[in-house]
């Protein structure tokens, strides 16, 4: 059954309308690594405006919403799909809820770590090992913070959702760029052209 799921969500990125069938699914969590493609706000959080200008989903959401597109993003058709809320970025410290999971992608993640800073070249600093120390990081200290109780209760997905969650990965497609942008070494540069 998880497998028949599993194959359900490569169909939905192929043929996206075929989203509601995944209704049956009922993955308890989504939990995602990326870049723009499927940031749900953390590059927003961490650098400001500046760094994610709008129109930051605002034709759908009515607001700043942290994307950078005007309006939802795959993971966000992802997440109503499976019947789960929008995920909120593990980074935004303000108004999130984590328990559907979370969303650890930023604008300009790279796979590899790029030596360089978001303001010379535009990449983040969250490369995708720094999102998987994130993940870890939430796993285990999402529990202890649940155990106190009361409001964290409810922020925090149980410890169950993540070996049942659905785990979506986003990434890759900067680091070309950035090769082509930042080493260029002639060969480099040939083999992406
Ligand atoms: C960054 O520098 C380190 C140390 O020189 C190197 O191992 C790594 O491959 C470099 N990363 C990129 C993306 O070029
Ligand atoms: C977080 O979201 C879940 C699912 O929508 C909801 O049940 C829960 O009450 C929310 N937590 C808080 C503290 O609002």
């Amino acid at each position: 059954m998880e497998l028949i799921c599993k194959l359900l969500v490569y169909v939905t990125l192929l043929f996206p309308i075929s989203i509601l069938s995944l209704q049956e699914c009922n993955f308890p969590a989504v939990f995602n690594v990326g870049d723009s493609g499927s940031d749900t706000g953390a590059l927003l959080s961490m650098f400001g405006e500046p760094a994610a200008p709008p129109p930051n989903g605002e034709t759908f959401f009515h607001s700043s919403a942290g994307r950078v597109c005007d309006g939802r993003l795959l993971i966000d058709f992802i997440a109503e799909g499976v019947g789960v809320p929008y995920l909120s970025a593990f980074l935004d410290s303000m108004g999130t809820n984590f328990t559907h999971g979370a969303n650890f992608a930023t604008v300009g993640s790279t796979i590899r770590r790029q030596n360089t800073t978001i303001f010379q070249s535009g990449y983040s600093p969250i490369s995708l090992d720094i999102q998987y120390a994130q993940f870890s990081n939430f796993l285990k200290r999402s529990q202890i913070i649940r155990r106190k109780g009361g409001v964290f209760k409810n922020l925090f997905p149980e410890e169950f959702k993540f070996s049942s969650a659905l785990y979506t990965f986003d990434i890759g497609h900067n680091d070309l760029t950035a090769g082509y942008q930042l080493n260029m070494s002639p060969g480099y540069q040939y083999s992406i052209q």
